[in-house]
C-alpha cells in the first residue's frame, strides 16, 4: 500500500499568516497529502475558543502546537521581542515537535516541512533533519521582490543602511510594476527608528529566508501579476488561494466569525452594501473613528462594518453621540465577519479595505472594487496594485491635520459607485484570477506540480 505523505505546515504566529496557510493545508488535504498545522501554543489557544463544532468534525488537517518560549514574558509577544523570542526559543521546540511526530506516527513520518518565510528558520530546521522544505509567502510578490532588492537599492543609493529613503523620489524595482513613494517602502516608519528596525529587520530576513529556498509559494496567480511574479526567483504562484476548490474553514480564525451578518445581507438588495474591514491588526485613534462612522452616515449608503473590539488604539471603541441610534435601519456592525463569505455575497457594492494581501486577493476574487485605506507594512504597495496597476480602487487621502475626514469619505464612496470602469476591470480582474484557479489554468498547474512534487 502507498504510503500517505505527511507534511508539517508552520505559520508565522499571526491572523494574517495563519489565515492563508489553513487555506493551502486544506487544499493539500483535499489532494490526498497528510497535513499536520503547527501553531505556537499560544495562538491554538486563541484558534480553538472559537472554532466551530462542524468544523472541528470535519477538520482534514491535524492540529498541533509547540511552545513560543514566551510564557514568562508575554509583553514581548508584540514587534521586536517577538521575532527575537521566536528566533531564540521556536527552532530547538520545533524540532523537538517533529521528533515527537514521527515518534508517535512512525508508519507515515514527516517528509517534508511548508513554513511561513518569515519563519525563515523553521525550514532551516527541516533542511538540518532531512526533510524536503517549501516555502509560503502570504503577502504579495511586489513586497518579496522589495525585500530581494535592498542591497542593490543600498548600493545604488536609494536608501541608506537604515532603510530610509535618501532621495524623496518614486522607488521603482521594475518598470511593469507600481513605483513606491518613500513614505510607501514597506518599513517605512518616520519618526520611529525601533519600529522601522524592527519591520527592515523582518525584510532583512525574509531576503535571505527567501534566497535559499528552492520553492516559495505564493498566494497570487501569473495572470493577474507576471511582473512582480518574475522579479522572484523559484516563486510558484497557487493563488488566489480562497477561490480554490470553494474551501472556506472558519478554523484558523482568532475571534468567532459573527454569521447574523449574512442573513442580513440577504435582505438587503443587490448591490447596495458597502463592506468594512480593516484586518486583525490596524488600529484607529478615536477622532478617526469618529470620522469613519460619520462619513458613513454622510453617504446615506446601506453598510456592513467590521469594528473589532480593540480597534480604537487597543481598545473598545466609543460610536459618535446618536450614530447607531440614526444608522440602525440601514448598517450592520460586527465584530468579526465571516469575510470570503460577505465578499461574494450579491448584496455588496464594495470594499473599503486596509489592503492586507489576503483582503486584497478575496476581494478581487469577488470582483468587488475598493475604496483603499492602506495602514502599514505591505499595505501601501497593495494599495498601488489595485488604484495604479490594476484600476479596481480609489485611494482615501488624508487631510492636513492626518485625517481622512469624512468628507472625503463621502466623496470616494460616491464616486467609486458610479465609475462603471472601475466595476468593469474589477469583474475583469475576477474573471482572470478565476481562471488562473480553474482547471487548466497556471495556479491550478502549479498546485498540481507542487503535489507532485510532495509525492515524489
Ligand atoms: C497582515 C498584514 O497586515 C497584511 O498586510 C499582510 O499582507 C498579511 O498579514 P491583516 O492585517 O490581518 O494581515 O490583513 P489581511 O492580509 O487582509 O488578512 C486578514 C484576514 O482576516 C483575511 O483573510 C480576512 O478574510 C480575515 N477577516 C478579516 C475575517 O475573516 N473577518 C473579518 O471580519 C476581517
Amino acid at each position: 500500500m502507498e504510503l500517505q505523505q505527511h507534511v508539517l505546515v508552520v505559520p508565522c504566529p499571526a491572523q494574517g499568516h495563519v489565515t492563508p496557510l489553513i487555506k493551502l493545508a486544506y487544499n493539500l488535504a483535499y489532494h490526498g497529502i497528510k497535513v499536520t498545522f503547527a501553531n505556537s501554543e499560544y495562538i491554538e489557544a486563541k484558534v480553538l475558543a472559537v472554532i466551530s463544532d462542524v468544523d472541528r468534525e470535519q477538520c482534514p488537517i491535524t492540529l498541533v502546537a509547540y511552545s513560543d518560549g514566551l510564557d514568562s514574558h508575554p509583553e514581548q509577544r508584540y514587534g521586536q521581542g517577538l521575532m527575537d523570542g521566536l528566533k531564540k526559543y521556536m527552532p530547538a521546540n520545533l524540532e523537538k515537535l517533529i521528533k515527537q511526530i514521527n515518534h508517535s506516527d512512525n508508519k507515515e513520518p514527516l517528509t517534508c516541512v511548508i513554513a511561513d518565510l518569515t519563519v525563515g528558520w523553521s525550514l532551516e530546521v527541516a533542511r538540518k533533519m532531512g526533510l524536503k522544505q517549501v516555502a509560503v509567502w502570504p503577502a504579495g510578490p511586489g513586497c518579496l521582490a522589495l525585500a530581494l532588492r535592498i542591497p542593490k537599492l543600498i548600493k545604488e543609493g536609494v536608501i541608506d543602511e537604515y532603510g530610509s529613503a535618501i532621495q524623496d523620489e518614486l522607488i521603482c524595482i521594475s518598470e511593469e510594476i507600481p513605483g513606491l513613494k518613500s513614505s510607501e517602502l514597506t518599513w517605512n516608519r518616520s519618526g520611529d527608528s525601533a519600529g522601522q528596525k524592527f519591520l527592515f529587520d523582518i525584510a532583512l530576513a525574509t531576503k535571505q529566508a527567501a534566497e535559499s529556498a528552492s520553492i516559495i509559494l505564493c498566494n497570487t496567480c501569473d495572470e493577474i501579476d507576471s511582473s512582480s511574479c518574475a522579479l522572484v526567483p523559484n516563486i510558484l504562484p497557487i493563488g488566489p488561494l480562497p477561490a480554490m476548490k470553494n474551501l472556506n474553514p472558519s478554523i484558523g480564525t482568532f475571534s468567532s466569525q459573527d454569521s447574523s451578518c449574512l442573513s442580513w445581507l440577504d435582505k438587503q438588495p443587490s448591490n447596495s452594501v458597502i463592506y468594512i474591514a480593516f484586518g486583525s491588526t490596524a488600529l484607529f485613534s478615536q477622532k478617526q473613528f469618529d470620522e469613519i462612522a460619520l462619513g458613513l452616515e454622510l453617504s446615506g449608503q446601506l453598510f456592513l462594518w467590521v469594528v473589532r473590539s480593540n480597534i480604537v488604539n487597543r481598545s473598545s471603541a466609543e460610536f459618535p453621540d446618536g450614530f447607531l441610534e440614526r444608522t440602525s435601519s440601514r448598517g450592520k456592525i460586527v465584530e468579526w465577519a465571516p469575510q470570503e463569505k460577505v465578499l461574494a455575497h450579491t448584496s455588496v457594492s464594495c470594499f473599503v479595505s486596509h489592503c492586507g494581501w489576503n483582503s486584497t486577493m478575496e476581494g478581487v476574487s469577488h470582483g468587488q472594487p475598493f475604496l483603499c485605506w492602506p495602514y502599514f507594512w505591505d499595505q501601501f504597495q497593495n494599495k498601488s496594485y489595485i488604484c495604479d496597476a490594476w484600476k479596481v480602487g480609489l485611494e482615501l487621502k488624508y487631510d492636513e491635520d492626518g485625517i481622512i475626514s469624512r468628507h472625503e469619505i463621502k466623496t470616494k464612496i460616491d464616486q467609486l459607485l458610479t465609475d462603471d470602469g472601475i466595476k468593469a476591470n474589477a469583474l475583469k480582474l475576477m474573471g482572470d484570477a478565476r481562471k488562473s484557479v480553474n482547471e487548466g489554468g497556471s495556479s491550478y498547474q502549479n498546485f498540481e506540480s507542487l503535489i507532485k512534487y510532495l509525492k515524489a
